[in-house]
């Protein structure tokens, strides 16, 4: 048995009831700095990795990043300190790849970074780049900035709280040894008030037992971003879906999966710390936090047709010259519905000043 699931172990030991919100464990099996899957440092995303993203696609995503950026330093008027903005930012890949294509321009980039050894990995691979680093969103509350935020794949990787609909109302998953080695899940009443009102606007036709992911953390993190001082635009690329997706049958037994050297099940206490556990974005629930806070949306649509978008100007200016063979794979693993054009989504929101 790793260390992981004997440190779970002793903290459900330690708690009276004995079980922990689903939440609770999925930080854990995540962000433990030793034994989390995200903790000791940034793992490699790939082919050798455990799974492919946008950024480990090649540069190309990192290319029509930096034409947007561009686009809209532009549309701001050309502010000196333009500064682009990245939140899990990984081991810097995609940092590096849209200061390459910036090259020549004058922008800052900050990275939004709470895990020491993270920002070590990163500042060794943009070591003479313009980069500097905060630890969280609520930094960036005192810095008034021109700025392009961007994140890829972040808020799939918060950790949430599981609920399920027992055929008279939606209750909270709990975890709790079961034996002296393994977890089960347990049926209770929502942990906290905040998931108590995210669970009334559920719906009540479902199938007994469907299970959601409430993405409380996903909530706050918006709601930061949206109380921040930049004025700009965020762009949030993930897998995702529209609230009524998740309400199909087909999902009944929710979007939390773990992935394994490509490989993915919804055994999701099995191996803790040693998978990746992440779940599908609920767009409707973020763009309605979003405009509430007062955000505004600009595009919201599949990832490729927004980055096909992103491209037309570019792909014009190619005056019909062909595209190198490994930009045209790229752009077609990027873009294709059966890639990942049709599972991805892009949401652009602006995020006017601070009032
Ligand atoms: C699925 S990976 C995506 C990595 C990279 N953006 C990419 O697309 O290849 C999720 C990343 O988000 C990071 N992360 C999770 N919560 C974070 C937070 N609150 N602030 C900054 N990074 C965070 C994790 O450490 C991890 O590197």
């Amino acid at each position: 048995m790793s260390s992981l699931p004997q440190i779970l172990r002793a903290k459900l030991a330690a708690t009276p009831s004995g079980r922990l919100p689903f939440a609770q464990v999925m930080e854990l099996a995540l962000y433990h700095p030793e034994h989390g899957y995200y903790g000791p440092g940034p793992l490699k995303i790939g082919r050798q990795g455990d799974f492919f993203t946008s950024v480990s696609v090649g540069p190309l995503y990192g290319k029509l990043l930096a034409m947007r950026a561009l686009q809209d330093w532009q549309a701001l008027g050309k502010p000196a300190g333009f500064t682009i903005i990245e939140q899990g930012a990984h081991d810097g890949q995609l940092a590096e790849d849209i200061l390459s294509a910036l090259e020549g321009h004058n922008f800052r980039y900050l990275i939004v970074e709470p895990n020491p050894a993270y920002r070590e990995a990163q500042a060794r691979r943009l070591d003479g780049h313009p980069v500097h680093w905060v630890e969280n969103l609520a930094a960036l509350k005192s810095i008034p900035l021109h700025a392009f935020f961007v994140c890829n794949e972040l808020p799939d990787a918060f950790p949430v709280h599981l609920v399920r609909w027992n055929g008279e109302r939606w209750e909270e998953m709990f975890v709790e040894p079961d034996g002296a080695e393994a977890f089960r899940f347990i049926p209770g009443s929502c942990s906290c008030e905040d998931l108590e009102a995210e669970v009334k606007h559920l719906p009540h036709d479902l199938t007994t037992g469907h299970v959601l992911e409430i993405n409380l953390a996903m909530l706050a993190w918006i709601r930061d971003l949206a109380q921040s001082a930049f004025r700009g635009s965020i762009f949030i690329a993930d897998y995702g879906l529209d609230a009524e997706e998740f309400y199909a049958d087909a999902r009944a037994e929710g979007t939390i999966r773990r992935y394994r050297q490509h490989q993915m099940d919804g055994h999701v206490l099995e191996d803790l710390g040693g998978c990746d556990l992440t779940t599908h974005v609920n767009f409707t629930r973020l763009i309605e936090e979003a405009l509430r806070h007062g955000l505004l949306q600009r595009e919201y649509d599949l990832q490729g047709r927004v980055l096909g978008r992103m491209a037309t100007a570019w792909i014009q200016s190619l005056e019909g010259s062909p595209l190198d063979p490994a930009t045209m794979r790229q752009f077609q693993s990027l873009t294709h519905p059966a890639l990942m054009g049709r599972s991805f989504r892009c949401l652009i929101l602006e995020k006017p000043p601070s009032p």
